[in-house]
């Protein structure tokens, strides 16, 4: 019987493989820049974790957990989303009492959804995201909506989507709530099964109903803007003004409630519309919670992040030709003539990669023709042609593949060689000091570059 992945998980390889590590080390690399911390935590957790956390009126937990119960009897959950995790690991490890706050912890790996299987949505994906913890400012909100936005545009994403409402604080979402569900009474007989749980678990997350005609009537039911305390309007407000004054375009949404439950105040999405036209739906998103470290037996702290989707992030780049082709190419493929110079192309191969240069053996022992063919075929810089003369004269004929240049070179010489034709002997100095050829000679001031030997 042939056996087939999960439905709604998939193999990465290939050029997507080279995306996702790009896309992660980029958002990992900017990320750091502004004082975040990689912190990792399981897979599997406690269901409690998520089910107190993420929340029982969120369809993420209603209907979408991978759950399970272990062979002593526990009930464990394969993590829906981070933050409740995270949030977890923070109280468990009181880091609010050995660091100096805020806490900053960045990270990333695999979660897992039963959701419905379709384009951008699948049920094992990977995020990377950031939670800061331990200060309750409309500052760090903006910051944070800022760090999400320099990442794609480091990324190279131009006209991003970025949309952003407030969910306002306790009271202003309590009676918000209120107005909605007597709004929604004279409707909701009508509305989606889904519509009727929300309606008596948290009746915000009706607004984010995906039903055509459920979302007519959605149209028409009470903004949060009318219910806003002082406070929570000036905090929004506030925030609006730092992302303003940063010119980070935006667009207030009031219609945006998120799925999870444990959001409060700001709350923030991105989207993307590739220029297939492709919707993936939110490429990243996050918000300001209050009640989730308290939640956890921590103290009274707020936090506030984001988690990117890196699939939906990925074919996004796909698409618009955002990824480099092959963000690091063979330089060397080599060519051992028989059996008996396998050892000599290892000992070369080793002598390449310790200099940092990519480098293949073919130990196919087929025809020469073949082997170059080979060669071109992996996209090779340069073929390194060892027979019985090379190894009895210590040297290696070099074929440079796009000009079919070949050269016989000595063992000693193959590296420099290799970054002439390669154009890494020229120093190039960003800064300009090294400018000075004689001043070169000695040292480069910016430490940045090899210095002359
Ligand atoms: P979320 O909106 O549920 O938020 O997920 C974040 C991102 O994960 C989405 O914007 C999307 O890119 C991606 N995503 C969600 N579901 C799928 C799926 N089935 N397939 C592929 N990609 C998907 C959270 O998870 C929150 N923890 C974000 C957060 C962090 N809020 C505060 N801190």
């Amino acid at each position: 019987m042939e056996v087939k992945n999960v439905k709604g998980t998939k193999d990465v390889y290939g050029k997507e493989v080279n995306g996702f590590q790009y896309v992660e080390s980029v958002m990992r690399a900017v990320s750091e820049l502004y004082g975040f911390e990689e912190l990792r935590t399981p897979v599997i957790e406690h269901s409690e974790v998520f089910v107190r956390g993420v929340g029982e009126g969120s369809d993420v937990v209603r209907k979408e957990m991978y759950t399970f119960l272990d062979k002593g009897g526990r009930s464990l959950t394969m993590r829906p989303e981070f933050t409740a995790g995270i949030i977890r690991s923070i109280v468990q490890n009181k880091f609010y009492a050995t660091r100096d706050l805020p806490l900053k912890f960045y990270y990333s790996g695999p979660v897992f959804r039963y959701e419905r299987p379709q384009l951008g949505r699948y049920r094992q994906f990977n995020q990377f995201g950031v939670e800061l913890v331990g200060q309750n400012s409309a500052q760090t909100d903006a910051e944070i909506i800022i760090l999400g936005y320099m990442i794609l545009k480091t990324l190279g994403f131009e006209n991003l989507t970025l949309k952003i409402n407030t969910l306002g604080d306790d009271s202003s979402r309590d009676e918000y709530k209120h107005a909605l569900k007597d709004f929604f009474s004279q409707h909701i007989d009508n509305m989606c099964s889904d519509c009727k749980s929300r309606f008596e678990l948290n009746p915000l997350r009706i607004l984010d109903c995906k039903v055509p005609e459920d979302k007519e009537i959605v149209k028409h039911a009470p903004k949060i803007n009318e219910y806003l305390s002082e406070e929570a309007r000036n905090r929004f407000e506030y925030v609006c003004s730092i992302l303003e004054y940063m010119e980070i375009p935006f667009e207030v949404d009031d219609t945006l409630v998120r799925g999870l439950d444990y959001y409060s105040e700001t709350v923030f999405e991105f989207h993307y519309t590739s220029s297939k036209g492709q919707n993936y739906g939110a490429i990243g998103a996050g918000g300001h919670y209050d009640k989730l470290v308290k939640e956890f037996g921590g103290p009274d702290l707020h936090g506030v992040g984001f988690s990117f989707g890196i699939e939906r992030v990925v074919s996004v780049m796909t698409d618009d030709e955002l990824l480099q082709d092959d963000a690091n190419p063979l330089i060397n493929y080599i060519i051992p003539i028989s059996e008996d110079q396998h050892i000599p192309a290892l000992a070369l191969a080793t002598a390449l990669r310790v200099e940092g240069f990519k480098t293949e053996i073919c130990y196919d022992g087929t025809k020469l023709g073949t082997m170059v063919k080979k060669a071109v075929k992996k996209n090779a810089k340069f073929a390194l042609i060892i027979g019985e003369d090379e190894v009895e004269n210590n040297a290696v004929v070099i074929k440079t593949l796009e000009t079919g240049e070949q050269e016989t070179v000595e063992f000693k010489d193959i590296i420099d060689y290799i970054d002439t034709k390669l154009g890494n002997d020229e120093h190039h100095c960003e800064c300009g000091c090294c400018d000075d050829e004689e001043h070169h000679e000695d040292h480069c001031c910016c430490g940045r570059h090899k210095k002359e030997n």
